[in-house]
This record gives C-alpha cells, sequence and structure tokens, in this order.
C-alpha cells in the first residue's frame, strides 16, 4: 500500500491585520485535520498564499508571487498544490485559473471547508469554492501565529455593510457579522493566561459591532451588547491585558466608546479613524456618510474625552472628480488635525464597486502620485511635530521584540501605538520598560 504522505503546508500572507488573524483561523483548522504546519516554503507540499486585492498593486504582487513560486510544481517526485485564501477580485480569480496558477481557492466564508477543499485538489479536482454567508469562526481557537507570544490579533467582526463606493471589501468579505462576545472574551483571558500581554480586536468597522441574545427568563429577555460593552467587558475581565482595536468608522464611532476607552487605563490611547478624503464632495462621491465638519467635531470630542490620544489616518488621492481645490481640502483637514502619523494611497478602481461601475476614474496616474507625494510629505513633518512632543517625556512600552536594526536595542509600544526603541537592560519581552525619550525620527522614539 502506498505510504500516506505527509501535509505539510506553508502559508503567507498579504494585506491587513485581518489577514493575519483568518491565517490563525487556517492553520488552526488544518492543524485539527492533521495538516503539518511548514516554516519552510520549499519543504511544503501545500503552499496558502492569504492574497489582498483592496488596490491594484496588492493584486499584482499576489500574481507576481505565484508565477515566481510556478518552479515548485516542477520539482520530481513531489506534487505542490497552490491554493490562494483571502480577498481576491474576480478577474485576478478568473486569470490564476485560466494559466493554470493555482489549485484551489477559498474565500473567507468558507474557511471550514479548507481541508476538503485542499483534498479535492491532491486528486487534481479544482474549481471548488462554497460561500457561508454566517459565518464568525466563533468555535475555532486560532493559531496565534506572531513569534513573539505576547501581541496578537482577534476578529470581533467579519465583512462590511458600509458600501464605501471604491471599496472590493464588502465584495470579497461580504456582509458584516459580529462574533459571539463570550467566545471573544474567553479567548481574550485565554490568551492572557497563556501570557499574552497585548490584543487588537479587528474589524472593518469595529464600531458597528452588536451582538443580541434573547432569554427565556422573565427579567431579562433581551440582552444588547455593542462595541462599548464589549470593550468594557473585556477592559474590567482582563485589567492587565492591553486592549487596542481597529479600525474605527468615523460614522459609526459613539461618545459611549470614548468614554470607555478614557475610562481603562489598559485600553490603549490610540485611534484609527480614516478620513479618506477632506473634500465634502469627495465624501459624498465615496459614501462615506460624514462631512469634514461632522469627522473634525468627533476629533475634537476625541481631544477632549481623551486628552492623550493618538489619532491615525487613511487617505486616498486622486479619487474620481477629484480637483486641485478638493485636494487642497484634504490638505487643510491634515493641517487642522496633525495627525501622528498614517497610511496614503493612491486611489486605484476595484472591479464590481459602485466607482468601477458608475464613476470616471478620470484622475490622471501623474497627478494622483503627485498629491500622494505631496500628503506623504506633509504628514512627515506632522509625524514629526507630534514625536518632538515626546522628548524628555517617560513613556510605559510594552516591549515586543529585538530592534531589527540593532540586537542590543528592544523595540516596542507605548500606549499611543508608536514604536519605541531602547538599549536593553534586565528586562525581557513581554515586560513593561519605563523609557525617557531621548531622540526622535518621524516614526520611531528612541530613548534609555
Ligand atoms: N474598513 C477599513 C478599510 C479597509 S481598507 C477602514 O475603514 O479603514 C484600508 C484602506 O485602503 C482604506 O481605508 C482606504 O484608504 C484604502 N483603500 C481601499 N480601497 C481603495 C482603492 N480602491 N484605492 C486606493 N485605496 C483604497
Ligand atoms: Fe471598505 Fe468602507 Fe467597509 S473602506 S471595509 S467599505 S468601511
Amino acid at each position: 500500500m502506498k505510504k500516506n504522505k505527509t501535509k505539510l503546508f506553508y502559508i503567507e500572507n498579504y494585506g491587513c491585520q485581518m489577514n493575519v488573524s483568518d491565517s490563525e483561523i487556517i492553520t488552526s483548522i488544518l492543524l485539527k485535520n492533521g495538516y503539518v504546519l511548514s516554516e519552510s516554503l520549499e519543504k511544503a507540499n501545500i503552499i496558502l498564499l492569504n492574497a489582498c486585492s483592496i488596490r491594484e498593486k496588492a493584486e499584482l504582487t499576489i500574481k507576481k508571487r505565484l508565477e515566481q513560486l510556478q518552479y515548485l510544481k516542477k520539482e520530481k517526485d513531489k506534487k505542490t498544490i497552490f491554493g490562494v485564501v483571502g480577498c481576491f477580485s474576480i478577474p485576478i480569480k478568473n486569470f490564476l485559473f485560466k494559466e493554470k496558477i493555482i489549485d484551489f481557492l477559498v474565500n473567507p466564508d468558507s474557511y471550514k471547508e479548507i481541508s476538503n477543499i485542499i483534498s479535492y485538489a491532491m486528486m487534481g479536482k479544482k474549481y471548488f469554492f462554497i460561500e457561508n454567508k454566517n459565518e464568525t469562526y466563533a468555535d475555532i481557537i486560532p493559531f496565534h501565529l506572531n513569534k513573539n507570544k505576547i501581541t496578537t490579533f482577534l476578529s470581533i467582526t467579519r465583512g462590511c455593510n458600509n458600501m464605501c463606493t471604491f471599496c472590493i471589501v464588502p465584495f470579497t468579505r461580504g456582509r458584516e457579522k459580529s462574533s459571539n462576545p463570550y467566545f471573544i472574551i474567553n479567548e481574550c483571558k485565554r490568551l492572557y493566561k497563556n501570557g499574552y500581554k497585548e490584543i487588537t480586536l479587528l474589524g472593518q468597522n469595529v464600531d458597528s459591532y452588536r451582538w443580541n441574545e434573547n432569554f427565556l427568563n422573565e427579567n431579562i429577555k433581551k440582552i444588547e451588547i455593542d462595541f462599548s460593552n464589549l470593550l468594557y467587558l473585556i477592559a474590567k475581565e482582563i485589567p492587565f491585558m492591553r486592549i487596542r482595536f481597529s479600525t474605527s468608522n468615523p460614522h459609526d464611532m459613539s461618545d459611549k466608546v470614548l468614554k470607555v476607552i478614557s475610562k481603562f487605563p489598559n485600553i490603549c490611547k490610540h485611534i484609527h479613524l480614516p478620513v479618506q478624503s477632506g473634500s465634502n464632495k469627495i465624501l459624498k462621491l465615496m459614501n462615506r456618510k460624514y462631512t469634514r465638519e461632522k469627522y473634525l467635531s468627533l476629533i475634537h470630542k476625541i481631544k477632549t474625552i481623551i486628552p492623550e490620544c493618538s489619532i491615525s489616518h487613511d487617505i486616498i488621492t486622486g479619487f474620481c472628480n477629484e480637483e486641485e481645490k478638493d485636494h487642497k481640502d484634504t490638505i487643510s483637514l491634515m493641517n487642522e488635525v496633525k495627525y501622528n502619523y498614517g497610511y496614503m494611497f493612491y486611489y486605484s478602481s476595484r472591479p464590481g464597486t459602485y466607482a468601477y461601475r458608475k464613476l470616471k476614474d478620470n484622475v490622471p496616474i501623474n497627478v494622483k502620485k503627485k498629491r500622494l507625494k505631496e500628503i506623504i510629505d506633509l504628514q512627515k513633518k506632522h509625524s514629526f511635530f507630534r514625536m518632538k512632543k515626546y522628548l524628555g517625556e517617560v513613556q510605559e512600552v510594552l516591549i515586543e521584540g529585538e530592534s531589527k536594526k540593532d540586537s542590543q536595542y528592544w523595540y516596542g509600544r507605548n500606549t499611543q501605538n508608536i514604536v519605541v526603541v531602547f538599549p536593553k537592560k534586565n528586562n525581557k519581552i513581554g515586560d513593561i520598560a519605563f523609557v525617557k525619550i531621548t531622540k526622535t525620527t518621524s516614526a520611531t522614539l528612541i530613548g534609555k
């Protein structure tokens, strides 16, 4: 009889933190089904790429990588199969299959079927992919892949209902679904018991987290848990765990959430609040559901309720119909807020989205890039301005690992999610260090 070959899988991650968290769910499911996690790409016979289609560039990266890896298929005595999981647009899916680059594909709602799908693929059957629209994976304990075993991610919502006109996420990840709060709290407790010191709660739009529970009990008939309740419960139950969350949509962020953040020292004082544009005309075209004025008043509220809070952003330049004056509005908004940091992109039209179907991608690429450079340069100035304020201050830093640049230094982050590096002493990964800041770049604080 033929000996059963070990199913060695290797997983390579692209895209957002949600994909990292999904890779942990996939790993957990595969390990339970008798697969073995391989640290080496060359040794593995099942190669998974957790893909991202958010921008055209991300998709091209996946395509190139898959093409580059095809040599593994030609190796003697080894049948390597390739699968793509995660977010992918329909055109890239068709391309990958047509060109016979991949053997199978699994969308984010179907990971529970991944073992069956791989078995089919190993038998030469392809094109297998199903969908379960209510999947939250609440019953799967993720296999946390982060090597430091100190910080990790946990998804609390999946999908998105917001339908921003530029965004492919509602198409690749489906409608929004929230995970059971009991599962979330238990998983946080389990992680804490296992030595984890920081957890980042993930969702495309964490503020729209909602869980309803109906009881037969006479007195309590119905309980609704929203994001502020969830944060409160986790922060209270696990007081020494640092808690972060991402992403907040300005449209859904409530005062209740801000009050909970301000009340608990273990909830980190940082909010990622993508604005996308400073122009009301563009915000409307993007279907962002808030105005520049509303956004700025939210920023004001954050600074009033949580004065030490750092704020970061996402901005897109060159969206459909963006004129110079809209771009100037974005610049003036940035000047008003002076964000601590941000992620900036030029617009790329994504198949299937409203903007792709109904709006003209009419800003020339060189203009998109020029505007992008301008806001990146401005952000650098603002980051530097914010960072200078830390000089001479003592920061509470959770040590996450060795600095990549110098093994004599530790690397960690303060509550505002700013990276701090400092010389090693008698401390170890997972300790809290109090670091006096002596130098700064626009992205890193250096201290002792
Ligand atoms: N739910 C998240 C969005 C995830 S996508 C949020 O609200 O932050 C991350 C970022 O990618 C978005 O905030 C946006 O700035 C950028 N992005 C999304 N689609 C894009 C596109 N078609 N072109 C360029 N940037 C895009
Ligand atoms: Fe995308 Fe907007 Fe949702 S950016 S993920 S549709 S909040």
